[in-house]
C-alpha cells in the first residue's frame, strides 16, 4: 500500500526585496531551499516576524521554526513554512513579540556545501591523520542536534569521561587555514588546539586561525564527561593554501551562498474538499489526483 502525496503545486516566481530577501505571510505557502548538484544545507538565515512583508516589527524564532531549520541541516533541499506557534525568543533585542503568533516568514539566505567538498566526523576521524587538503569537519552526524557522549565514547577505557583526538599534520611550505564557523561545547566538556610545537592545550573558539608549516602538526581535542552537556557540537572548515593565498574565512570557497528559494503554494484542506464534493477522508493528507502545475506566470 503506498500514499500519494497529494498537494496541488504551484510554482510561482519569489518575492524579491532589494536586501536579497524573500518574504510569506501565507501558511498555505513553502519556501523551498535547495543546493546546486550535490552540495547539502549547512546554514540558514530565516526569522519569523510580525507585521508585513517589507515592513515587519519584530524579528524571532519559534520552536518548529528552530526544528525546521536542524531538519534541513545536510539536506540537498527542504522545505519551511510559516509556523503556526509563538516566536520563543527574539533576533533583535527586542522581547516585544514573544508569545505572538508570526505574520511572516522571511528568508535572507541560505548556504551550502560546495560540489566536491567532503564533510568528515569528528567522531569518526579520531585517532587517525586528517591527510585531506580541505574539508568540512562537524562533530557528529547529527549536528546541530546536541550530541551525545554515546556518540564519541562507545570505546572508552573509562565510562565517566573520553578524550578524542583529530590531528592535521601540515604540508611544508603550505598555510593552514582553520575556520571555527560554529561551536558550542560548553563545561564540562572542553574542545582544544595545540600544535606539535606547543602543546598547551587552548580553547577553540568561533573565528579563523592561521598557522605556517611551522607548527608541524595541529590537534583538535575534544574531553567529555557522562555529565555532558549535550550541545551541539561544532562545525569546522579547514585548507591547506600555498604560502600568501590565505583566505579571512576558510569556509568561503567550501561553500557556496543562496538566495532567492522557489516559493510552493500548497491548495487548503478546505479548497481540496471543496473540489471534490466534500470528501472528509482526504482531509488530513489532502486529496489524491497528483496534479503539477508549473509556475504560469501572467504574460504581461
Ligand atoms: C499577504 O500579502 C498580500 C500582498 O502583500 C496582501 O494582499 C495579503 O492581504 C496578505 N495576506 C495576509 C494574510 O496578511
Ligand atoms: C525542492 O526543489 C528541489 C530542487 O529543485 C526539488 O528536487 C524538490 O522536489 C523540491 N521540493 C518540493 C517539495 O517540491
Ligand atoms: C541574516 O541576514 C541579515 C540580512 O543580511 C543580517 O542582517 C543578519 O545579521 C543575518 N543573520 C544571521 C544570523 O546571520
Ligand atoms: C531533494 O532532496 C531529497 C532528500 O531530501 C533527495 O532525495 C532529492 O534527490 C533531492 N532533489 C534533488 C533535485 O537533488
Ligand atoms: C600520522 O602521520 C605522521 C607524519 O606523516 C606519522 O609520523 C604518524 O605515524 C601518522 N600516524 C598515524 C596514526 O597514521
Ligand atoms: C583532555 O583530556 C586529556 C586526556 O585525559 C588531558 O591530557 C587533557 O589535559 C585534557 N584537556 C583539557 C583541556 O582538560
Ligand atoms: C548550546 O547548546 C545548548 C543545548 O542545545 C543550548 O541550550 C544553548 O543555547 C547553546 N548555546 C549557544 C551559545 O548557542
Ligand atoms: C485528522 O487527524 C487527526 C489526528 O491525527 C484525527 O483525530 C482526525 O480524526 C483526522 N481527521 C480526518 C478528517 O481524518
Amino acid at each position: 500500500m503506498f500514499w500519494i502525496l497529494a498537494l496541488i503545486v504551484f510554482l510561482t516566481a519569489p518575492i524579491l526585496a532589494a536586501d536579497g530577501s524573500s518574504c510569506m505571510n501565507s501558511s498555505k505557502s513553502r519556501f523551498n531551499l535547495s543546493c546546486s548538484d550535490d552540495g547539502k544545507i549547512f546554514d540558514i538565515n530565516v526569522t519569523a516576524a510580525l507585521g508585513n512583508c517589507g515592513q515587519s516589527t519584530c524579528n524571532g524564532n519559534t520552536p518548529h521554526l528552530i526544528m525546521q531549520k536542524l531538519s534541513c541541516y545536510w539536506k540537498n533541499n527542504c522545505t519551511i513554512d510559516l509556523p503556526n506557534d509563538i516566536i520563543v525568543q527574539t533576533t533583535d533585542n527586542s522581547d516585544k513579540c514573544t508569545g505572538t503568533k508570526p505574520d511572516i516568514l522571511v528568508l535572507y539566505s541560505w548556504k551550502c556545501t560546495s560540489e566536491s567538498v567532503q564533510v568528515y566526523d569528528f567522531q569518526e576521524k579520531t585517532g587517525s591523520n586528517m591527510s585531506f587538503d580541505r574539508g568540512i569537519l562537524r562533530s557528529h552526524s547529527r549536528f546541530p542536534w546536541d550530541y551525545f557522549f554515546s556518540d564519541f565514547c562507545t570505546n572508552s577505557k573509562s565510562f565517566s569521561s573520553c578524550s578524542r583526538t583529530v590531528k592535521f599534520w601540515l604540508k611544508p611550505k603550505y598555510t593552514f587555514v582553520i575556520t571555527v564557523h560554529k561551536i558550542n561545547v560548553t563545561e564540562p566538556d572542553s574542545l582544544t588546539w595545540y600544535t606539535k610545537q606547543d602543546t598547551t592545550p587552548r580553547p577553540v573558539s568561533m573565528g579563523t586561525m592561521t598557522f605556517d608549516d611551522s607548527a608541524e602538526a595541529i590537534s583538535l581535542q575534544l574531553n567529555l564527561t557522562e555529565d555532558s552537556n549535550g550541545d551541539s557540537g561544532f562545525l569546522i572548515c579547514y585548507q591547506s593554501l600555498s604560502i600568501g593565498n590565505a583566505p579571512k574565512d576558510a569556509c568561503t570557497d567550501l561553500t557556496t551562498l543562496h538566495f532567492n528559494p522557489q516559493i510552493l503554494k500548497s491548495r487548503g484542506d478546505k479548497d481540496a474538499t471543496k473540489r471534490k464534493g466534500g470528501k472528509k477522508k482526504g482531509k488530513n493528507k489532502t486529496e489524491t489526483n497528483g496534479k503539477q502545475k508549473s509556475g504560469k506566470k501572467p504574460k504581461g
